[in-house]
């Protein structure tokens, strides 16, 4: 049982709209801020069209669309986050933000409320250490897109206590997902292993073993993949999948993590995947 009632959301971009929209469907109050107004309104409109979509696909009735739209208030204000009981963090993956959004968080939030971030490779504990309640953060890591995907990876810093992983897992089950437990090293448990597959994919293109089509078309068709690892990429973000190669290469300092050159041609020239329209593909 959780006794979690209100979840913050901070971040109106792909993940938090995403979270923001299961944690309504789930019956939970939701405050979802960005510090962009029209981030936000786009956010929240985009959550409105894919309830609607859900009605006209006999997922739901219009009744269900009607109360979950009206559990989520939205805000540029962090200060609206301030009675949550939880809020969840999905900002850019970018440690300076983090860091920045976590300070304000704890002078905000109210004494007892979990912070958990969505980072999919910045260390927990580090996030943590900028606040004064350390055992009250975590981490929350939905997959994209969140309404689809089953599992939320819990991870534990060197400080958060065990109430504090409870609550947090007893949410994510609230919200229909599986947990699985992470411990805080670079890349937790997923990235550790999806990231670099999709960097070799890299290396394969960069050294002519097929074509993009061609090794997608291998790992989808032979390895039941539902999207090759480049088509992949480009859905999560070049960009991201870059900042995780990063933090494996530096926090785990093995050479078998080095970021593919190819990989960084295409984040220099801007071609971070489908949310510009430009990956390795062409959108
Ligand atoms: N938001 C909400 N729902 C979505 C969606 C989105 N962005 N995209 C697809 N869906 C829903 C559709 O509405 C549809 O639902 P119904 O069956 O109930 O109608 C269902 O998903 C299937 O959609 P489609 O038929 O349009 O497309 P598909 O069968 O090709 O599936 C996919 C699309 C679910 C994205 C699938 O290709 C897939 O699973 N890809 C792999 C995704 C993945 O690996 N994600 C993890 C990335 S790693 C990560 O997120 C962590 C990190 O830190 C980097």
């Amino acid at each position: 049982m959780s006794d979690v009632k209100l979840i913050g959301v901070i971040g109106a971009g792909q993940m938090g709209r995403g979270i923001a929209q299961v944690a309504a469907m789930s019956g939970f109050e939701v405050v979802l801020f960005d510090v962009n107004k029209d981030g936000l309104d786009f956010g929240f409109n985009f959550i409105q069209k894919q309830l609607d979509k859900g009605v006209s696909k006999d997922k739901w009735e219009q009744t269900f669309v009607d109360a979950t739209m009206s559990s989520i208030s939205t805000s540029t204000s962090m200060d609206a986050l301030k009675e949550c009981d939880l809020v969840v963090e999905a900002a850019t993956e970018n440690k300076k933000i983090k860091f920045e959004i976590f300070k304000q968080l704890d002078n905000i939030v109210k004494e007892g409320a979990i912070l958990a971030s969505n980072t999919s490779s910045i260390s927990i504990t580090e996030i943590a250490e900028v606040t004064n309640r350390p055992e009250a953060v975590v981490g929350m890591h939905f997959m994209n897109p969140v309404p689809v995907m089953k599992l939320v990876e819990t991870i534990t810093g060197l400080e958060t206590s065990t109430a504090t992983i409870e609550r947090t897992e007893a949410v994510a089950e609230k919200m229909g997902k599986t947990v699985v437990r992470a411990d805080d090293v670079p890349g937790f448990a997923v990235n550790r292993i999806l990231v670099p597959m999709i960097n070799e994919a890299f290396y394969a293109l960069y050294e002519g073993v097929s074509d993009a089509r061609g090794i997608d078309n291998a790992m989808k068709l032979g390895c039941n993949q539902p999207m090759g690892p480049l088509e992949l990429a480009d859905f999560i973000g070049l960009d991201t999948c870059l900042a995780i190669m990063n933090v494996l290469y530096e926090g785990l300092g093995d050479t078998k993590y080095r970021p593919c050159p190819l990989l960084k041609k295409y984040v220099a020239a801007g071609r971070y995947g489908v949310k510009v329209k430009k990956g390795v593909y062409e959108y």
